[in-house]
């Protein structure tokens, strides 16, 4: 991967796009990286391309949305909510990296319009908006460090690091309710049970491995 800070910090949510198909050598990767996760995790992840209906892509706005025909429809067990944050954000990193954006969406999206495969045991968590913006978004307001961490001044570096990498993730309505404690070389990794709070501490957990280095630490 491309360096990751740069990806991270590049990465805004963006929900509007232009009418511009993804070619399909970027679905290839896209789709190869998504056999991964769903071996790896056990997830059943589908893309979906050029399909307008889950955004209304055809209406002048769905929401706060406009002209998104692309997602990731993010399915797999119903308790799975820390994996398909881990790996749905694995999965926006890697589209950062080919020049496209993306949103997470909870809730702004036609959930009956969303053809997708869903067995007994699953469930259609969330979906990715997917494609090229019309810009590239704004950063978001953010906490300081030290609200969402025990970070002191004799904190290892790659701590800092992981904490700041965190920061930089999506979270549901930006409520960034996660926290890290160090302990040793263990971190735990916690959240408030909130709307999507798993989920978002899935997503903050694989930035702060970016971040930190999985070298540097063990979870707790
Ligand atoms: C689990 C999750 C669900 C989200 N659901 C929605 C949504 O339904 N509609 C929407 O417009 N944005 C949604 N977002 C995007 C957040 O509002 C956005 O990530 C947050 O405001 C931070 O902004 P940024 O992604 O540009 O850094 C969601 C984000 C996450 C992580």
């Amino acid at each position: 991967m491309e360096n990751a800070w740069t990806l991270m910090r590049a990465r805004h949510s963006v929900r509007n796009y232009v009418n511009r198909p993804i070619e399909e050598e970027k679905l290839a990767a896209l789709r190869e990286a998504i056999d991964e996760v769903n071996r790896e995790a056990l997830l059943h992840v589908q893309l979906f391309t050029e399909e307008p209906e889950a955004f209304n892509a055809n209406a002048p706005h769905y929401g706060q949305f406009r002209g998104c025909r692309n997602y990731f429809a993010m399915v797999g067990p119903k308790e799975a909510d820390e994996a398909i944050g881990y790996y749905g954000e694995k999965l926006v990193l890697l589209a950062q990296e080919l020049g496209l954006n993306t949103c997470w969406v909870a809730l702004t999206f036609r959930r009956n319009a969303v053809a997708v495969e869903i067995a007994a045991d699953e469930k259609l968590h969330v979906v990715i908006a997917l494609g090229y913006g019309e810009t590239q978004g704004v950063p978001h307001k953010s906490k300081d460090v030290s609200a969402v961490s025990n970070l002191t001044a004799d904190s290892p570096a790659w701590f800092r690091a992981g904490v700041e990498a965190a920061l930089l993730a999506p979270t549901a309505i930006n409520q960034q309710k996660f926290s890290f404690t160090l302990n040793g070389r263990r971190v735990r990794a916690r959240t408030k049970l909130t709307f999507y709070g798993r989920m978002d501490l899935g997503i903050a957990k694989y930035h702060f491995e970016l971040g930190a280095g999985k070298e540097n630490f063990d979870w707790a």
